[in-house]
């Protein structure tokens, strides 16, 4: 180990191969986060830093909450872990039923995976299942769009749009995938608040596709209704709802990919309550255990499932499943998650803070080197104008020095995107729009 790959923890830093990092730049400079509690993380130097990301859109309740720990821990001392093929345990039905509870009419079955592209991978399959299982097999073409991000199982990276998590890969991708256009256009929506009033009819390229390719061929569209990963995408008014009236025209499923918009974050339980549009199968993780366990889960129209089930005379009649599958921790923690949820009135909470939100957003405008601000619930995206030849760089300087000011934010390209914890406090939404604004004012 050399000198410069140690650390003030005093921790070693070659053996971890990092993900979606840069490692060797980090290994050279750490950001090393050791503790967290509400708002805040604590960094490895002692400093107290105010989570403007729910550490990656997941800890919608905060840090460390006291309920979440409880459960975790007294479920690791009552049964650490039970097998779910043929066999099963009553968290998971419970949690399963609580879910159902939640959702919008019609999504009434639930399957647990342990993350957001174990989900996507999932619902994919189960679209695959569900159109076989009813005598349509040729319906095979999946319909994803550009800047999309549904992980990175070789599933979510086919229907994705971001090229650079293809490029290493050598081409090995699902081999009927088409793409709708993104629906980002500085020229017409820069600076919206909320919903874009321009772009509903980017959705009419599926009708395009659909002729293109034949409506029989298309299983599945899979959308983010509100796309996080690359650069906080607003959907237009209008689009979402366009989307799924063609979906019905032609029999496609529609799967909204709510890894990040799901319990909460836009001031509804789920984006599709939010938008008033129920997807026919629907991803979510990260908020659904607030971050404290991996788990992800598919919520499925009941009769997608009777379909897939209906078709097999006995036996198994999915072939899927991950040994972690609802498992016992990670259903205790999303328990008390939703207990939290409820108690505490969270995300009416979100729904509450959000003109202030938008408000101490868009003042950023007039911060340098800012050429769009884009808000729904409790989100935001602050895009600025690139370096000429170095994309993205101006966006990573920012996200290093808003951590040395104390502030965590998330960078994608030259996009800031904040999402904090649903417990935030007004004065601290005011405390991360100082933070930035000092933050930019600063890099060239
Ligand atoms: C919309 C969306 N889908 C899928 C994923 C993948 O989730 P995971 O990283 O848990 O596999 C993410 C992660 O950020 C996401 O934002």
């Amino acid at each position: 180990m050399t000198a410069n790959l140690m650390n003030d923890t005093q921790v070693a830093l070659d053996a971890q191969w990092m993900p979606f990092t840069a490692n060797r730049a980090f290994k050279r400079a750490p950001r090393l986060l050791a503790s967290a509690k509400g708002m805040h993380y604590r960094s490895s130097d002692g400093r107290r830093i105010l989570d403007g990301a729910a550490g990656l859109w997941c800890v919608n309740a905060g840090h460390c909450r006291d309920e979440i720990v409880d459960a975790i821990s007294a479920q690791a001392g009552e049964m650490d872990y039970a097998p779910p093929f043929q066999m099963g345990h009553p968290l998971a039905f419970e949690l399963a039923d609580r879910l159902v509870a939640m959702l919008p009419a019609g999504l009434e079955r639930v399957f647990f995976t342990n993350s957001g592209s174990e989900a996507v991978d999932t619902a994919l399959k189960m679209a695959l299942a569900y159109h076989r299982a009813r005598g349509e097999s040729e319906r095979v073409t999946f319909i994803g769009r550009q800047r999309g991000y549904h992980g990175v199982g070789f599933g979510g990276i086919s229907v994705g749009g971001i090229e650079t998590n293809r490029l290493a890969f050598s081409g090995q991708l699902l081999p009927h995938v088409a793409h709708l256009p993104h629906t980002h256009d500085l020229e017409h929506n820069a600076f919206s608040r909320g919903q874009p009033a321009w772009g509903a009819q980017l959705a009419d390229a599926l009708e395009t596709l659909v002729a293109d390719q034949g409506a029989a061929t298309i299983a599945a569209v899979i959308v983010e209704p509100v796309a996080g990963s690359t650069g906080v995408l607003i959907p237009p008014t209008g689009y979402l709802e366009r989307l799924r009236a063609i979906c019905d025209r032609h029999g496609i499923l529609l799967i909204f990919d709510e890894v990040i918009t799901g319990f909460g974050r836009l001031g509804a339980s789920f984006a599709a309550e939010r938008f008033g549009v129920t997807p026919d199968l629907m991803t979510v993780a990260k908020g659904l255990t607030n971050g404290a366990v991996p788990m992800g889960a598919v919520f499925a129209r009941r009769d997608i499932y009777d379909a897939v089930c209906d078709a097999t005379q006995s036996g198994v009649e999915f072939f899927h499943g991950y040994t972690y599958s609802g498992h016992p921790l990670a259903c205790a923690a999303a328990l008390a998650t939703l207990d939290l949820y409820e108690r505490e009135g969270l995300f009416a909470r979100a729904a509450s803070l959000e003109q202030q939100w938008e408000t101490a957003m868009h003042a950023l405008r007039a911060a340098p080197h800012v050429i769009d601000v884009r808000n729904l619930g409790l989100v935001a995206g602050i895009e600025l104008a690139p370096r000429a030849g170095a994309v993205g760089a101006r966006g990573f300087e920012t996200f290093v020095k808003c951590f040395e000011h104390g502030l965590l934010a998330r960078v994608t390209g030259d996009t800031i995107a904040l999402s904090p914890p649903l417990i935030i406090e007004p004065a601290q939404i005011d405390e991360i729009a100082s933070i930035l604004r000092d933050v930019l004012g600063s890099v060239s």
